[in-house]
């Protein structure tokens, strides 16, 4: 292992000099939460009916500049229910990136479709254009009702790129590869919340999209998640199926379809609301520790990943290269043993047990990064000699 990859554990420990061991990211609670929750507690509106509920969907819509803002459960559900309500029909395939968390993957075998993966790019760490217009013109046959896959025989629905570790991926240009193509785009902007795109959030490029509120992620609700979109049928449908189907009634229980319950509990959206009162504080500090990590990288040789250009990250989570698998491997162990909380990238999702059978394309980026990638600790800062926490 190279000798400053020793001296970076010093530098994490000056970053987190009151932490002990140093988590990857915890969550950060103030007075605000205590109080939001001790009102939802006394209001006896626990459940996902409540006025936090809404007063937290607005807060992000107000924040992504997105039309409808439904919470759900968590963002896996979220990435289930906004498939369903978009169309998604059973055995229909969702071309998404083989680097990702397992949840988006789950997200739609969940709603009956089937995860289809391709590479990312290398500086973004998300859906690569270039692979994905080469999986399309190697893969994608053209007919009346849509484009179908000639390897599976399936129908594509629809491109579900994510925003990795809040880094924007290209999206603008797979965008208009959707659009070329006649496909639908929905983001996995799980962990994207406070990511912008030349000034539009992440979230806003295709139909619909969604977040997560995981107790690990810059703005958390404990457990959570929410769909944005600006398609006033697909955000209809979203909330009625999310709430049991249940057609509006003061007292009969009449269920129209097959429901679910996934809406979000107010006291998870109590927590969330507070939270949503200090988002650009939250941002800001995580930018300031991104722009130190990458100051001590520049000295000491060491690639960290960057937002690019015409993109402003949240940067959830850091990620430095390293040199390969063993040194990824001793940097782990070594880090990990003294204190200081670090992780790999993700396995593929074509190596896991319940996906090693779908399709994929060549995976040529997403094999080097599997090996090289490794998150440092990225939680906002609370100490006396970085800059004021939110
Ligand atoms: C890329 C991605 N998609 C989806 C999810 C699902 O969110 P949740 O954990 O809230 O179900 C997460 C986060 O945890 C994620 O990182």
């Amino acid at each position: 292992m190279k000798r400053v990859l020793y001296d970076l554990l010093s530098f994490i420990k000056s970053l987190y000099p009151n932490e002990d061991p140093i988590p990857l990211h915890a969550p950060r609670f103030q007075e605000k939460e205590k109080e939001y929750l001790a009102d939802c507690i006394d209001s006896t509106y626990v459940s996902y009916v409540g006025p936090y509920v809404t007063k937290f969907e607005d807060s992000i819509r107000a924040y992504t500049g997105a039309r409808h803002a439904i919470a759900m459960v968590n963002g896996t559900a979220a990435i289930q229910i906004a498939l369903i309500a978009a169309g998604l029909q059973p055995g229909e395939e969702v071309i998404t990136q083989a680097l990702t968390f397992v949840a988006t993957a789950n997200g739609i075998k969940h709603a009956d479709g089937e995860p289809v993966f391709i590479d990312v790019d290398k500086d973004t760490l998300g859906m690569s254009p270039v692979a994905l217009s080469e999986f399309l013109s190697r893969n994608i046959e053209k007919r009346n009702d849509g484009c179908y896959n000639t390897k599976t025989g399936r129908k594509i629905f629809a491109v579900m790129p994510m925003h990795t570790f809040g880094l924007a991926c290209r999206i603008k240009q797979i965008k208009a590869i959707c659009e070329e193509w006649g496909l639908l785009l929905m983001e996995d902007a799980a962990e994207s919340l406070g990511t912008f795109v030349e000034g539009i959030h992440t979230g806003n490029f295709g139909i619909a999209s969604v977040l997560s509120f995981n107790g690990n992620k810059p703005v958390t609700t404990g457990g959570g998640g929410m769909i944005l979109t600006n398609n006033d049928a697909i955000a209809e449908k979203a909330r009625h199926i999310s709430t049991t189907a249940k057609l509006k009634h003061q007292w009969e229980f009449f269920h129209d379809e097959l429901g679910w319950n996934y809406r979000m509990p107010n006291v998870n959206a109590a927590i969330g609301f507070a939270q949503m009162e200090r988002i650009d504080a939250i941002i800001k500090n995580k930018q300031e520790t991104a722009q130190l990590y990458s100051e001590w990288g520049k000295k000491n040789g060491v690639q960290f990943i960057h937002e690019m250009p015409g993109t402003h990250s949240n940067y959830w989570l850091n990620a430095m290269v390293v040199t390969n698998r063993d040194e990824r491997e001793e940097f782990l162990a070594y880090s990990n043993a003294n204190g200081v909380q670090t992780r790999p990238i993700w396995v593929l999702m074509n190596k896991l047990p319940m996906y090693k059978n779908n399709f994929s394309g060549p995976l040529e980026n997403s094999l080097w990064l599997e090996d090289r990638i490794v998150n440092v600790p990225s939680s906002v800062r609370i100490c006396s000699d970085t800059p004021r926490a939110p």
